[in-house]
């Protein structure tokens, strides 16, 4: 059968619906409900969001949590996560309250520079193409006059035009790689709209240009976030796991996670549990913190954790590094009216803050992570969070839920058990 249209896009969201649910599902009615039970019942939100991406024929909702009791540089804060993992949010809030009785985070800005390049083709002499890119460098910039004066306005702009030959790389191959420091807006629209008029500028008989656009690597777009305390403070309440033991092995756990690809792509997985989450709230895009996390966690060659840790002195260190390209104006930001909640819970913080929040976001969750690991393991209270999901499968009702929840108090909870427990209350 041949499921192929052509003027889809044309096509009415009703119309769009009833032929993907002929085309695609043998269930019609059924179908045509669920998608339309996701439409926002308010038809103005309902428009914004349609008109957020093309085709849209309905909604997809992700849960919408929140993280209390974290302390960063000294102010509190609750931070939103959208996130569908179970135990993620729970984790995040654990880590808040646990070090919010030990000084919190501390966090710094390492740089805020973000990157866009021209790449094109040169077939002539290097030193032909330097004088060239010398001599008109100054026009270059000039080129951007328009686009940047509202940015130069706000403290931000063209910071740097570089020639760069990769020639040794790709035969004829060059760039104009190009810094930029957006402020308060991630910056691509306007990286991208400078980086064409830069290209328009600069290119001339002899230089075939390739393509203009951002880089979504900012290896200096860098921030730190920190927590410290001694060795003794731990270990909560009364357990019987002597601190340094547990302390050491913490550290052997990073070790590992910096020394071992396979380990290192799961832990590092972990702390972007965080980071997407909070990324998300706040209408960043998370594919491009994806991608630059990940080619910075193989900087040095090969693949490596994003956090490090120290025990020295009778002290515990634990940090993140991670560059982060975010906005906190422009893009989503303004116009997700859930985006622009989660700003506002976050004390509309200029990007520069966010990226501090959303870095010890990671970090909160990688400590999460690796602190069950190297204790309880993280089945345990990951299948306790689980467990909601199990019964919602199974069709639980409110009065089994709680049942059920009661007797996995102090039961592993597993599948099959929950499974025959079930059945028990059928
Ligand atoms: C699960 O989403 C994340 C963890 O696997 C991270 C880790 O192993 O460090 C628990």
């Amino acid at each position: 059968m041949v499921r192929r249209i052509t003027g889809f896009s044309k096509l009415s969201k009703e119309e769009k619906i009833d032929w993907l649910v002929k085309a695609f599902f043998n269930q019609e009615s059924i179908t045509k409900e669920t998608l339309k039970s996701y439409w926002n019942t308010d038809e103005k939100l309902q428009r914004l969001h349609d008109d957020f991406i093309e085709n849209t024929i309905s909604n997809f909702y992700l849960p919408f949590g929140v993280a209390p009791n974290f302390i960063i540089d000294g102010i509190d804060y609750t931070i939103p996560m959208v996130i569908e993992e179970s135990s993620v949010v729970a984790a995040a809030s654990l880590v808040g309250k646990f070090w919010s009785t030990r000084g919190g985070f501390i966090t710094t800005i390492l740089g805020t520079k973000k990157i866009g390049q021209v790449h094109f083709m040169y077939e002539g002499n290097t030193t032909d193409i330097e004088a060239y890119f010398n001599g008109i460098k100054s026009d270059l910039i000039e080129s951007t006059e328009a686009i940047t004066a509202n940015m130069r306005k706000r403290g931000g702009g063209i910071l740097d035009i570089e020639l760069r030959s990769k020639t040794d790389q790709l035969a004829n191959y060059y760039q104009l790689h190009v810094t930029f420091e957006t402020k308060d807006s991630m910056g691509a629209n306007f990286i991208n709209s400078c980086l064409e008029a830069i290209a328009a500028r600069f290119e001339k008989d002899g230089i075939q240009i390739v393509m203009s656009i951002l880089s979504n690597y900012v290896p200096e777009c860098l921030v730190r976030a920190e927590v410290s305390c001694k060795v003794e403070e731990l270990i909560q309440g009364t357990s019987e796991i002597d601190p340094l033991v547990y302390a050491e092995k913490f550290k052997t756990a990073v070790a590992i996670a910096n020394v071992e690809p396979h380990r290192a792509v799961t832990h590092n997985k972990g702390i972007m549990n965080g980071i997407d989450a909070v990324v998300l709230a706040t209408g960043n895009d998370f594919r491009a913190i994806e991608a630059c996390a990940h080619a910075y966690a193989v900087k040095e060659g090969s693949y490596k954790s994003l956090t490090q840790c120290e025990v020295k002195d009778g002290e515990f260190r634990f940090w993140i590094e991670i560059p982060l390209a975010l906005g906190t104006v422009g893009g989503l930001t303004a116009l997700h009216p859930m985006a622009k909640l989660s700003l506002e819970l976050l004390q509309n913080p200029s990007a520069e803050e966010l990226m501090k929040i959303i870095a010890v976001a990671g970090l909160a969750q990688n400590f999460a992570a690796l602190r069950a690991l190297t204790t309880t393991g993280i089945q345990k209270g990951h299948m306790k969070m689980h467990l909601m999901n199990i019964l919602n499968q199974l069709g639980a009702t409110n009065e089994q839920k709680e049942k059920t929840v009661k007797y996995f108090e102090s039961i592993p909870v597993t599948h099959s058990a929950v499974h025959e427990f079930y059945k028990t209350l059928q």
